[in-house]
């Protein structure tokens, strides 16, 4: 089979594979139809992810068929349409009992890091019964591959961690695909002021077409002071880092209302500060979060029933043999537009 595989830093190449094959009970494999690239994926193109040895076909995020199942599956079967979550659970450790998926004993973010992933014809899921979820008859399949990873994401480590509340203020930090998921599933909750930040200017209008109160374009340093004045000199109640890099982070310092969240999406690789000597008094809270994919069913029924619509976010569509021409439109975004690319098999 055909599959996209990481080289070590800097290289990647479309690669014949041998079909995975089940290794475990509870393993499934799936035919992939759609798939797509992560800015997550880019990361570790950089090197910057250790788990990920050179040789593994990347990829976390995908739609498919099942075509064979191991002993132990019970809820799935040949022929299933399935969505591939991007965190594998077991669903029965202590972890996972917590609703804790990300940091299940024998799963997490595994797919396309620790084990090989979905950028291919085929793919292996370990824990199948609990990490895959069936899909509804005349559901839009590029819709749920957005389902993968970027909304869930977007939803529980920013709108949930982040209390985002009806009449709240919201300001969210980075307007790539993971903000504007994060600005979609934002708006369950009726909050009176959606604020984005970003650098870019074409993210931004797609930001405010979809449902931004406002945007700043923050290269000249005053998206602090823009933001004040938008809330009459309190800041926001919520405060999302959805972007990775400490002058981001620190942003969200500088735009917090007293008791506010600072919810940080963002993956980091650097040592970021923290000004304690300020907010010590501020009453504020600050969250964490590797998605737990908790949501994921609920996410799937406002798709279906048409309260979110991640379709929007598909910029560009690719066949996997043109991968290698998908992850360069999705590497120059600022470029090409690009927010998520559909790969199909
Ligand atoms: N916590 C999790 O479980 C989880 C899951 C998936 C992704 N992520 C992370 O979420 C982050 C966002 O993902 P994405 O795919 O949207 O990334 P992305 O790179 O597509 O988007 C980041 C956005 O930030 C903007 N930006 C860069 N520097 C900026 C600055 N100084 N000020 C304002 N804006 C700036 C860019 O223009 C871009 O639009 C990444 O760090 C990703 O790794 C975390
Ligand atoms: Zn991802
Ligand atoms: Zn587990």
């Amino acid at each position: 089979m055909k599959a996209l595989v990481y080289r070590g830093p800097g290289l990647k190449a479309i690669e014949d594979r041998p079909k995975p094959e089940i290794q475990k009970p509870g393993d499934a494999i799936v035919k992939i139809e759609f798939t797509t690239i992560c800015g997550t994926d880019l990361h570790i193109l950089k090197g910057h992810v250790a788990t990920c040895a050179p040789g593994r076909i990347l990829g976390h995020e995908g739609v498919g068929v099942v075509d064979s199942v191991g002993a132990g599956v019970t809820a799935f079967r040949k022929g299933d349409r399935v969505l591939v979550s991007c965190i594998s659970s077991c669903g029965k450790c202590e972890d996972c009992r917590r609703g804790m998926y990300s940091h299940c004993k024998t799963g997490g973010w595994i797919l396309g890091n620790e084990i090989d992933g979905t950028q291919a014809e085929y793919v292996r899921t370990p824990h199948a019964d609990t990490s895959l979820y069936p899909i509804p008859a005349g559901a839009d399949d590029e819709a749920l591959v957005m389902l993968s990873d970027i909304l869930p994401t977007g939803f529980e480590c920013g709108v949930l961690n982040g209390k985002v509340a009806p009449g709240s203020t919201v300001a969210i930090v980075g307007s790539g695909p993971i903000g504007l998921a994060t600005l979609l599933t934002a708006q369950f909750y009726s909050p009176a002021q959606i604020i984005v930040i970003d650098l870019d200017d074409k993210r931004l209008e797609v930001a405010r077409r979809f449902g931004a109160t406002a945007t700043i374009n923050s290269a000249d340093g005053q998206a602090a002071a823009t933001v004040k004045t938008l809330t009459g000199g309190r800041g926001v109640d919520t405060a999302i880092e959805a972007v990775g890099i400490p002058a981001t982070f620190s942003l969200c310092q500088d735009l917090v209302a007293a008791g506010g969240v600072i919810a940080n999406i963002g993956v980091h690789g650097e040592k970021v500060d923290l000004h304690l000597e300020r907010l010590w008094s501020h009453n504020i809270s600050i969250t964490t979060r590797l998605v737990d994919t908790v949501s994921t069913p609920m996410l799937l029924k406002t798709v279906q029933s048409g309260k979110i619509d991640p379709t929007r976010l598909i910029t560009h569509r690719f066949k996997l043999g043109q991968i290698l021409d998908a992850y360069d439109v999705f590497g120059r975004a600022t470029e090409t537009g690009a927010l998520k690319v559909i790969i199909s098999t």
